[in-house]
């Protein structure tokens, strides 16, 4: 296919190669295998093909491998985030994107393999690819797509938080723009999440509290920036000695160490004596208990087991004043009625044209602002050979809050 803006383009386009590299799970609890002479995606309408330049790996990666989830079919390829040039085009629908230029993908639709992140050439929808101004350095975008999505969509559909629009775009009311959307354009496993799960009057008002638990997550990072900027006030929980200073440089008014929970709680009790509505969790099932668990001593309501259910609530608060919990991970294991857990509806980002192209355009102007912080990020050459090392890697925990990008060779610009 030609693309007639290929003449303009500053450097040259690789022709299109047939075959290429990946990095392949051909079972679950097995490392990925790195196999060359693999077919490059063929181009569906409305996408682009991207080569791939940088790989921003994330827990998923390793988690879904070893616990066996998320994987629809074997040989799997996974990877949900990387950034790299657009070689070919198959539509005009964004003018703004030509051939040559670099954009980052997010893959939340990890069912098409041809999306993924670990290999070569990848394709991408148009309508969410997130262009990269030329005024950043391109890998370190590859550390913040999945982290802004989720927190994007976590915050502004699941929460109903508005956000200031930067530049061009107005406010931006996620959940309002999902809501507008014909009921058939939204997933149906998602439906209740969008059309149901907080109800006009707990929409979150300017100066409301949000407790982020794992406030050092790469996500809880982005999170912290995007509450703050729709007004709200951050209590983060988070190991203080080790991410104290970087969480209060993001914004977070209050920081309260995570290692004795008990202790943590009891802190925030006697330190901060206000209503606390709003909660994410990024960690797991027993934080996420906590975090329940807090928000309904803030009000009085109590959880407790009966003998015949694991769900009992004694005190029911009015529809209007539910509290509400993001959980990332996983969700308590004993649940309080009057607190809403909330799933994040993630798969908006691909399968709704609207909101992709909206959450993938205020990305794109943030990098190029600089307004977003970005997170620390450990960078590795190597290409697609260090994929199973670098997951080892996070899965030690030793990166602490920082992503790890790999970089694959690029022989047309030399880097
Ligand atoms: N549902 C979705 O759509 C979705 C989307 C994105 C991510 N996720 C999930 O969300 C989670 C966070 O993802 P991420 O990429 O942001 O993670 P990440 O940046 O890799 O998270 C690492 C951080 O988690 C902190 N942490 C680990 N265990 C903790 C604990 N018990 N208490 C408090 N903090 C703890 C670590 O703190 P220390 O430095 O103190 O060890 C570290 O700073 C992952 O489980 C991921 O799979 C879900």
């Amino acid at each position: 296919m030609t693309n007639p803006v290929l003449a303009e383009s500053p450097l040259p386009i690789p022709s299109i190669p047939k075959l290429q590299t990946q990095v392949l799970l051909h079972k679950a609890r097995q490392p990925y295998e790195v196999e060359t002479a693999r077919k490059v995606p063929i181009l569906e309408s409305g996408e682009l093909l991207v080569q791939v330049q940088a790989i921003g790996l994330n827990p998923i990666d390793w988690k879904s491998a070893d616990y066996g989830f998320a994987l629809p079919a074997f040989p799997c390829i996974n990877g949900r985030e990387f950034v790299g040039r657009v070689i070919q085009q198959t539509s005009t629908q964004r003018p703004d994107i030509r051939v040559g230029d670099i954009v980052l993908s997010v893959c939340t639709d990890y069912r098409d393999f041809r999306k993924s992140a670990f290999q070569e050439y990848a394709a991408v929808n148009d309508f969410s690819a997130v262009r990269i101004p030329s005024s950043i350095h391109a890998p370190s975008a590859a550390a913040v797509g999945v982290a802004f999505v989720t927190a994007a969509i976590g915050l502004g559909v699941c929460l109903g938080l508005t956000f200031p629009g930067p530049e061009t775009l107005q406010l931006i009311d996620l959940l309002d723009v999902a809501k507008s959307q014909p009921k058939s354009e939204i997933p149906e496993d998602v439906h209740e999440e969008v059309f149901d799960a907080i109800p006009p009057s707990n929409r979150p008002h300017t100066g409301d509290w949000i407790l982020i638990y794992g406030a050092s997550s790469v996500t809880a990072q982005i999170a912290i920036q995007l509450a703050k900027w729709a007004g709200l006030k951050v209590l983060a929980v988070a190991s203080l000695q080790k991410h104290g200073d970087r969480l209060r440089l993001l914004g977070a008014d209050k920081v309260i160490d995570r290692h004795d929970l008990s202790k943590a709680a009891e802190q925030i009790r006697s330190e901060l004596r206000v209503p606390i509505r709003f909660a994410i969790d990024t960690v797991g099932s027993e934080t996420a208990q906590w975090c329940q668990n807090f928000l309904a001593s803030r009000t009085g309501v109590q959880v407790r087991r009966s003998f015949f259910q694991n769900v009992t609530n004694y005190l029911g608060l009015s529809s209007s004043s539910l509290l509400h919990l993001i959980c990332l991970t996983d969700t308590p294991k004993v649940k309080n009625t009057n607190v809403r857990i909330h799933k994040v509806p993630i798969k908006l980002f691909h399968t709704n044209r609207t909101i992709g192209r909206m959450v993938g355009q205020w990305l794109s102007i943030l990098l190029g602002t600089g307004d977003l912080q970005l997170p620390d990020t450990v960078f590795e050459d190597g290409g697609l050979d260090m994929v199973q090392p670098g997951l080892q890697r996070i899965k030690s925990g030793e990166l602490s809050g920082k992503r790890r990008v790999i970089r694959l060779s690029d022989p047309q610009n030399g880097s």
